[in-house]
């Protein structure tokens, strides 16, 4: 078992380790006065670990009711978002009680801007059960649903009080999304750890994976600890990112978001090491890593298409760009620029 304490806005543990869904009604009891549970989960989760939380939660005293939405990214909407708190106000949730996130980042995003909402923030325990919910969204307090106009609009900056990966639900997620989660997790290593990247050379993630989550949960906490709401050092997150969120809106959400990640950053890169910036290793080693772990490294969209999305992108700051460039190994820099130069960039690296 790994723990790793985040010091942000509250201070709280992120646990990571087989099993460790066992100990969640204790856990939550310590922290908590009220003894009353709602678990929100997705229609895939669900069925598969709800009755385990109930289980563990009812055994340290709460009271639990489950909420259950349909699973997939169009339920994180401000639709069931009243819906969930129609939820809460029918089960007379206090500020003294908790809600449970269980399920992937739509679930953790979902649940937890409901509960940040609910009296003006009733407490909320993240319990991740994706590669990608226990490596990125569940640590950090972002949470948000999506408007039609675009995704992530309208959310909150309110940290849980804890989060609790166990890492056996990784075993029921299907394959294809724990590989699209591998792609953040080769962010981490390429803006902040070569030690990351060389045991994602070396081993299998899959196989490290307590390890490795761990690495990527301590990375995170990091960078949130210096910019808690994103005005600054947050966006070094974004690596692969602009044209990542770009790549996805032209393919209609078809393509997977990590996959999305994958392409940026490859293009990234390549450009860079084109450019004479950044040295031929970091290349070498992020499509060696992507080959690895059967991420994409190209896409047949055109330029134009793929910079037409980015500047349209709703969460611009005006005409200027932040990009993250690879500068060494488990090394990126943010910096501003504009669109021409991400325009030369993007056919510099294709
Ligand atoms: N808050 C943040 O900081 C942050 C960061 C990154 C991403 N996000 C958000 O996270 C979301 C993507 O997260 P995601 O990829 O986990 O999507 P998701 O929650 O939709 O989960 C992906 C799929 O896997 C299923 N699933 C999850 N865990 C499972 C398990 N253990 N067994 C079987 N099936 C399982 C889900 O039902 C779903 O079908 C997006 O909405 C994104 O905006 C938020
Ligand atoms: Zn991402």
């Amino acid at each position: 078992m790994e723990q790793v304490l985040v010091r942000a806005s509250r201070v709280y543990e992120v646990i990571i380790g087989e099993g460790v869904l066992s100990e969640l009604g204790l856990r939550a009891a310590a922290l908590l006065r009220g003894r009353r549970a709602v678990i929100v989960t997705d229609s895939n989760v669900g069925p598969l670990y709800a009755r385990r939380t109930e289980e563990t939660l009812r055994d340290a005293g709460f009271a639990v009711t489950t909420f259950t939405f349909p699973a997939g990214e169009a339920s994180k909407n401000p639709g069931t978002l009243l819906e969930l708190l129609t939820f809460f106000a029918k089960q007379e949730l206090t500020r003294e009680d908790v809600v449970i996130a269980l399920g992937g980042g739509v679930t953790g995003d979902l649940a937890g801007l409901a509960a940040s909402l609910y009296l003006r923030g009733v407490p909320c325990i993240q319990v991740p059960t994706s590669l990608l919910a226990m490596v990125d969204s569940s640590v950090g307090g972002k949470t948000a649903v999506d408007l039609p106009e675009g995704k992530n609009l309208v959310g909150t900056f309110t940290q849980p009080y804890l989060v609790l990966c166990d890492i056996t639900t990784l075993d029921t997620l299907p394959k294809e999304v724990f590989e699209e989660g591998m792609a953040e997790v080769i962010k981490y290593g390429m803006i902040r750890s070569k030690e990351l990247l060389e045991l994602l050379l070396t081993d299998d993630a899959e196989r490290k994976r307590e390890r490795v989550i761990a690495q990527c949960v301590r990375l995170k906490r990091d960078v949130v600890a210096e910019d808690e709401q994103d005005f600054g050092e947050r966006q070094i997150l974004n690596f692969g990112h602009t044209l990542g969120h770009a790549i996805e809106r032209e393919m209609n959400y078809k393509l997977f978001h990590g996959d999305c990640v994958a392409i940026g950053m490859a293009i990234m890169t390549r450009a860079l090491v084109r450019d004479g910036r950044c040295p031929e290793s970091c290349e070498k080693i992020l499509e060696k890593l992507l080959k690895k772990y059967k991420l994409p490294n190209s896409t047949e969209l055109p330029s134009e298409r793929i910079l037409a999305a980015a500047r349209a992108d709703k969460k611009r700051r005006g005409e200027k760009i932040t990009l993250i460039e690879p500068k060494t190994l488990g090394n990126c820099v943010l910096v501003k620029t504009d669109f021409a130069e991400l325009a030369r960039l993007l056919e510099l690296g294709r």
